[in-house]
C-alpha cells in the first residue's frame, strides 16, 4: 500500500510528514495526480492527500482519478471552507479535513482508510478465487487398484497425443512417494509439487504453476512428484483442490497419473475429474479389487465419470471382456493392447510411444481415447520436442 500527498503551496508538509511518522508506512511527495496514475497499477490500493486548492481543479481531477484508479483512496486538506461536499463524496473522496489539520485526525483517517483497504482486498481475492473456479480446462484422472498395470504409461502417451491437437496440457504426477512421470518424459525437474505446496498452498492468491512445472514440449508440461518419498506428507487434499483449479485455468487438458491405492489426495482429484479411466487386468483379483474400488466411487457418486479400460490384453488370457463386464457391472470403455515391444523400449528411452510409432495399434488406442476426450480436430504435428538422449541402460 502506498501513501502520496500533493506537493504545493497550500500543504503544510512539515506536520504531515510527522503526522506520518506516527504510522509504519513510508509517505511520498508527488507534484502531480498524473504521477501517482503513472506509477501505480488500475487495481492498487493507496492512500493520496490532495489540496482543496489543487490546481484550481480539485472537483474535476478527483472524478478522472477516482475512474483510473478506483481502489484508491483521496483525502482532501480543506483550505477553502466553501467547498461542495456533496460533489466531492460523490467523486470518490474518502474523507476531508479541516485546515490546520492535527496529526491525530490524519492518523484517525488513516486507520479508517486501513480498515477499508483490508475489506477490499480480501473481496478482490474472493472474486479472483471465483475467478478460478469458471475455467475451462478438462481434467482426467487416471487410477488403478493394482501397480504397474500402465497408469503412466498411459498418461504420458494421451499427454503427447494432445500435441497433434495443439492443446495446452499440465500432467500431474500425484504418485506422491514413488511417482516417475519425469522419467517417462526423460526430464529432470527442477520444483515439484511439494515446492508448489510448500510456497503457495497456504496463500490465498492465484498464483501461477508456471515456475512449478516442467517444460516437456511447447504444450506438455508437467508438475513432478516430491524428490523424496516422506516429502508426501506435506501434501494435503485442501492443497490438490487448489492446484487443479489453478491447473484448469492455465491448461487446456488436466492429466492426473495416481498410485496404485485409494487415499486423500487421489480422492480429491477424482472428484475434482471430468473424467476417470480405471486400469485394470483381466485376472481375477484385480477384478475383484476394480470392483471394490468401483463400489466406493459409486457410493461417492463418482462412477458416471468412470470408463473402464483393460490394460496389457494378452490375448492369452483366462479371462474375457464379457467376465470383466459381468464383475464389473460396467461396459469396458477400451482395450490396451500388450505391446511390449514398443511399450518398454519407449519407457527406457523416455519418449512416448504415439510419437515414435504412430501407426502402431496401441497409438492408435490412445489415439482413440484422446480423439473421444476432445473431438476438435488434429492441427500439425508439433515438431519441437524438448529432449534430451536418455542415458543408456538406465533403466531395464
Ligand atoms: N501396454 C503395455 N504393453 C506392454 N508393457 C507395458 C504396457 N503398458 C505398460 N507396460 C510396461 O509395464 C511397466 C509398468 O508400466 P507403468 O509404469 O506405466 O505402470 P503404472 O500403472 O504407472 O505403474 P505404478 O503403479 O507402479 O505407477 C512398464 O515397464 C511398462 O513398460
Ligand atoms: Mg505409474
Amino acid at each position: 500500500m502506498k501513501y502520496y500527498a500533493m506537493n504545493d503551496a497550500y500543504m503544510q508538509q512539515d506536520r504531515i510528514k510527522a503526522s506520518f511518522q506516527e504510522v509504519p508506512q513510508s509517505f511520498e511527495w508527488r507534484d502531480s495526480m498524473e504521477e501517482v496514475v503513472a506509477e501505480t497499477a488500475p487495481k492498487d490500493c493507496g492512500l493520496v492527500l490532495i489540496s482543496s486548492k489543487y490546481e484550481g481543479h480539485l472537483y474535476e481531477t478527483c472524478e478522472t482519478f477516482a475512474a483510473d484508479r478506483p481502489n484508491m483512496t483521496v483525502v482532501v486538506l480543506d483550505f477553502d471552507l466553501d467547498l461542495d461536499m456533496r460533489r466531492l463524496m460523490r467523486s470518490g473522496v474518502f474523507d476531508i479535513l479541516s485546515h490546520p489539520v492535527h496529526g491525530r485526525d490524519l492518523n484517525n483517517v488513516i486507520k479508517d482508510f486501513e480498515q477499508k483497504s483490508s475489506i477490499m482486498m480480501t473481496m478482490q481475492l474472493d472474486e479472483e478465487e471465483e475467478g478460478i473456479g469458471q475455467s475451462n480446462g478438462k481434467v482426467v484422472t487416471v487410477c488403478s487398484t493394482k501397480g504397474g498395470v500402465g497408469k503412466t504409461s498411459f498418461v504420458v502417451n494421451i499427454a503427447a497425443s494432445f500435441e497433434k491437437k495443439t492443446k495446452r496440457v499440465l500432467v500431474i504426477d500425484l504418485d506422491l512417494q514413488f511417482g516417475d512421470v519425469a522419467m517417462f518424459f526423460n526430464k529432470k525437474a527442477s520444483k515439484t509439487i511439494y515446492e508448489w505446496g510448500k510456497e503457495n498452498a497456504g496463500n490465498r492468491r492465484k498464483v501461477s504453476l508456471e515456475p512449478y512445472v516442467s517444460k516437456v514440449s511447447e504444450y506438455i508440461d508437467f508438475l513432478a512428484a516430491p524428490k523424496r518419498p516422506e516429502f508426501s506428507e506435506a501434501i494435503e487434499d485442501s492443497h490438490i483442490r487448489k492446484l487443479i483449479d489453478q491447473a484448469k485455468a492455465e491448461y487446456d487438458i488436466v492429466l492426473v497419473d495416481t498410485a496404485p491405492f485409494m487415499e486423500g489426495v487421489i480422492l480429491t482429484a477424482l472428484e475434482k475429474s471430468d473424467q476417470i479411466f480405471l486400469l485394470t487386468m483381466l485376472d481375477l483379483p484385480t477384478l475383484k479389487n476394480t470392483n471394490r474400488f468401483m463400489e466406493t466411487l459409486e457410493s461417492l457418486n463418482m462412477k458416471d465419470k468412470v470408463k473402464i479400460v483393460i490394460s496389457r490384453d494378452l490375448k492369452k488370457k483366462m479371462l474375457k471382456d464379457k467376465t470383466a463386464e459381468k464383475i464389473l457391472h460396467t461396459s469396458v470403455y477400451m482395450t490396451i493392447p500388450d505391446a511390449a515391444k514398443i511399450v518398454i523400449p519407449s519407457v527406457n528411452e523416455g519418449r512416448p510411444f504415439v510419437r515414435d510409432y504412430p501407426k502402431a495399434k496401441i497409438s492408435k488406442v490412445i489415439c482413440k481415447v484422446v480423439q473421444d476426450l476432445d473431438p476438435s480436430e488434429e492441427k500439425e504435428p508439433v515438431k519441437k520436442w524438448m529432449h534430451k538422449p536418455a542415458m543408456a541402460g538406465r533403466r531395464t
